[in-house]
């Protein structure tokens, strides 16, 4: 909307764009214009190009010169039989087999072409030079292509209507010839997925530009990017990631009122405007702002005053020091400071309402922040925190406080949180019972409670029908009591860690009766004691990689049968990609833990979680226990057995 004006300025401007308004008129197709369409199409056609195969494609291959040439496909005239548009777009020039062309540079002939779409088409080499030729040109999209070389042999200062030009996903290198940036109209300059390298020049002539969005992404540019980058004024999005940038000018001399998005992660960022006291910004209207993975050492100063902010993500810089108090109060609905060195948070800090924190892996000291009570992710992992868990836990989906030192109980009020999906509370000094509440939460995908001073009995557990657990990690602590029962009601589980601690029981048979996604089994250093053999079941464990018995009381012999069925394990386990999803969005970076060598991963990409297992792992383990008998030939089979069930270390 705010665009109505200035577009209704260029259509005033440059009358040629309403050929996209008003339709065009078909009538009888000029000569020259005909003879230029099938000079296109011949030299389309691989008789001129190794290895030869016919011409296939949808549109090119049924231009027949006994028709008019403005009822061609992908053709459009204009009122006076010039071709002012020419759609090839994901055309199967040639057939896919082997066999891709050059852009012709008989498409410079076509010189009243207004739109031009070659995208998607496989054209390989380089643009030709003859489409600096095309003066008409309002549209231009090359992108998707295999189109390589140089481009700075084209007269871009020749397309004077350009608006849009898109080269992305190519292949195309060289400098970025600054003519392009001086177009007088251009709107959209999109490079993305080149590799375009060497140095920005400074922008000549862009303050009179239009530019509204430049995307040079994923390419090998360097250096400082230019101050004039001020003069494209209209600009509304800016995409630099993926290059080896190495400064930005924060600090413009004239404010890029519209820009709302900026996307400078994956650069080698250091040298930084850290500002003045002054309230000046010269984004004032910024709602995005990426600046991951570069070398960032302080968080920019210019930030407290982007009342605007809705994501900020300055994860994976090498920021120190202290996380300042005028951050919570920017009102951002997502911040990332995850993976760098920020040591202590400036307090008290206030209540504040992000929807999606992420503070993991610094090494942030004192007791914990609040937990946001509208929080959704909550990842504050990996840090040197070191009070109780507060009582107020709020209602996030993933709450990870995971490797810290934080003491106390787990209160009952986690319970409150009736949407969670993940709760890593692992490798922490947390004492006291589990709350019963805990294994009756219906979304709860992924429990760990790892690597605490956990007690109480585990029998008090009791998982209901819709249990979705896919992890529960209760192992290292000093947990007592029977198997659960209910845990049978958990048809999901993959991953059941036990190990390390006091629970005594005969072998729970009622995991063989689960659907069995299990793939790691932990029950080692326990009590469990008896045969495991288990009739009445069906013995199936299709995914099982892991399974360590070790040091318990269990007796008997191992029946064959048992390990027959692990066909996971007998499998080329290398060949595998064991990735198990789960729904829920999120969008960031990943909170890991391990097991061993297993591994899962419980990542918040854009869509849901992954948890992965190294599948190129497999161990039994059933030494220290009472086994008697012959070792089973089937056991043989197994690609990888870490230890004989017979040898004790
Ligand atoms: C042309 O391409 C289509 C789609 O790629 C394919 O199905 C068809 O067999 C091809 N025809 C010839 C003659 O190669
Ligand atoms: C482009 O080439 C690749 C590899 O030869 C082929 O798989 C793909 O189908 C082709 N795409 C088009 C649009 O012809
Ligand atoms: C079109 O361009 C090609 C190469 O640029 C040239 O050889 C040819 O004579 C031109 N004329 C026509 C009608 O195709
Ligand atoms: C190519 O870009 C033009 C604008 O320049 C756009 O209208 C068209 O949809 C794009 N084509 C494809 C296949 O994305
Ligand atoms: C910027 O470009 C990168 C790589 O091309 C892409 O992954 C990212 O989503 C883009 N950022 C924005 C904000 O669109
Ligand atoms: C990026 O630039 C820095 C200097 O700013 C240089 O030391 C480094 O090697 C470059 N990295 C790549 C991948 O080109
Ligand atoms: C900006 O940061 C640098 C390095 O941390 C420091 O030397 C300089 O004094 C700071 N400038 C201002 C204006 O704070
Ligand atoms: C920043 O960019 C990275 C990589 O493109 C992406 O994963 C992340 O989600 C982005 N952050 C924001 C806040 O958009
Ligand atoms: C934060 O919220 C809690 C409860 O929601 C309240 O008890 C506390 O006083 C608040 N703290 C501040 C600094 O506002
Ligand atoms: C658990 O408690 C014992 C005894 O109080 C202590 O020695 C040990 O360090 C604690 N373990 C953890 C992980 O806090
Ligand atoms: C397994 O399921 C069968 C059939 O539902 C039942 O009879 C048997 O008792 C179950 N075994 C165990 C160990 O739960
Ligand atoms: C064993 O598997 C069969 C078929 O796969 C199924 O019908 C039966 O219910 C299963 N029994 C138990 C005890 O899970």
């Amino acid at each position: 909307m705010r665009h109505l004006l200035q577009y209704f300025f260029l259509l005033f401007l440059i009358p040629t764009i309403s050929f996209t308004i008003i339709p065009a008129v078909h009538s009888l197709c000029t000569k020259d214009q005909q003879l230029s369409l099938l000079h296109l199409k011949q030299s389309l056609t691989p008789y001129h190009h190794k290895p030869y195969s016919p011409l296939n494609s949808t549109k090119v291959m049924y231009w027949d010169s006994r028709t008019d040439c403005c009822f061609w496909d992908g053709v459009t005239c204009s009122s006076d039989g010039h071709v002012v548009g020419l759609d090839l777009s994901g055309e199967t020039i040639g057939t896919g087999i082997g066999y891709r062309s050059p852009i012709p540079s008989a498409i410079g002939n076509l010189t009243s072409l207004r739109y031009l779409d070659l995208s998607n088409s496989n054209f390989t080499g380089s643009i030709p030079k003859t489409m600096g030729n095309l003066k008409q040109l309002v549209y231009l999209n090359l992108s998707s292509n295999m189109l390589n070389g140089p481009i700075d042999s084209i007269q871009w200062e020749n397309l004077v209507n350009l608006i849009d030009l898109r080269l992305y996903d190519n292949l195309l290198g060289g400098s970025i010839p600054s003519s392009i940036f001086a177009l007088p109209i251009l709107q959209f300059l999109l490079f993305s997925h080149n590799q375009f390298s060497g140095q920005l020049h400074e922008f000549s002539d862009a303050s009179s530009s239009y530019l509204l969005s430049l995307d040079l992404s994923s390419n090998n540019l360097e250096g400082l990017i230019p101050t004039s980058i001020f003069n494209f004024h209209a600009l509304e999005s800016l995409n630099l990631s993926s290059n080896n940038f190495s400064a930005f000018p924060f600090n413009g001399p004239q404010q890029l009122k519209n820009l709302n998005e900026i996307d400078l992660s994956y650069n080698s960022l250091l040298i930084f405007y850290n500002g003045t006291t002054s309230s000046y910004s010269s984004f004032p209207n910024i709602v995005r702002l990426n600046l991951t993975s570069n070398k960032l050492r302080t968080i920019p100063d210019f930030l407290r005053y982007q009342s605007g902010l809705l994501k900020l993500d300055l994860s994976q810089n090498q920021i120190q020091g202290m996380i300042p108090k005028w951050i919570w109060g920017l009102d951002l609905f997502s911040l990332n400071l995850s993976c760098n060195s920020l040591a202590t948070l400036e307090g008290p800090v206030p209540n504040f309402t992000l929807v999606e924190v992420d503070l993991h892996s610094n090494q942030l000291q004192g007791p914990l922040p609040t937990i946001p009570s509208n929080g959704g992710y909550v990842d504050y992992s990996r840090n040197h925190f070191s009070s109780s868990i507060p009582f107020d836990i709020g209602e996030c989906y993933f709450l990870s406080l995971s490797s810290n030192t934080l003491h106390g109980i787990i209160p009952r009020s986690i319970c409150n949180a009736r949407d969670v999906q993940v709760i890593d509370l692992s490798n922490n000094s947390l004492t006291g019972v589990i709350p019963k509440c805990l294994s009756a939460m219906p979304y709860l995908v992924v429990l760990n409670l790892r690597g605490n001073n956990l007690t109480g009995r585990i029998s008090n557990l009791e998982f209901g029908e819709g249990c979705h657990l896919s992890t529960l990690d209760l192992g290292e602590n000093q947990i007592k009591g029977q198997f659960p029962k209910s845990l049978a009601n958990c048809k999901d589980l993959e991953f059941l860690n036990l190990r390390n601690n006091q629970i005594k029981d005969a072998f729970p048979c009622l995991l063989m009766n689960m659907t069995s996604y299990l793939r790691v089994l932990s029950l080692r250093s326990n009590q469990f004691y008896g045969g495991i053999g288990c009739p009445n079941t069906n013995d199936t464990w299709p995914n099982l990689q892991i399974i360590d018995l070790a040091h318990n009381n269990l007796s008997g012999e191992i029946p064959a049968t048992f390990l027959t069925t692990w066909q996971s394990m007998m499998a080329d386990v290398h060949e595998k990609v064991n990735v198990l999803e789960f729904s829920q969005p999120g969008g960031g970076i990943f909170v890991g833990f391990s097991f061993g060598d297993a591994v899962t991963v419980i990542s918040k990409g854009s869509e849901r979680y992954l948890v992965k297992i190294i599948t190129s792992y497999t161990l039994i383990d059933f030494s220290c226990n009472k086994f008697s008998g012959s070792i089973p030939k089937e056991m043989g089979a197994f690609k990888s057995l870490y230890s004989s069930p017979w040898t004790c270390h």
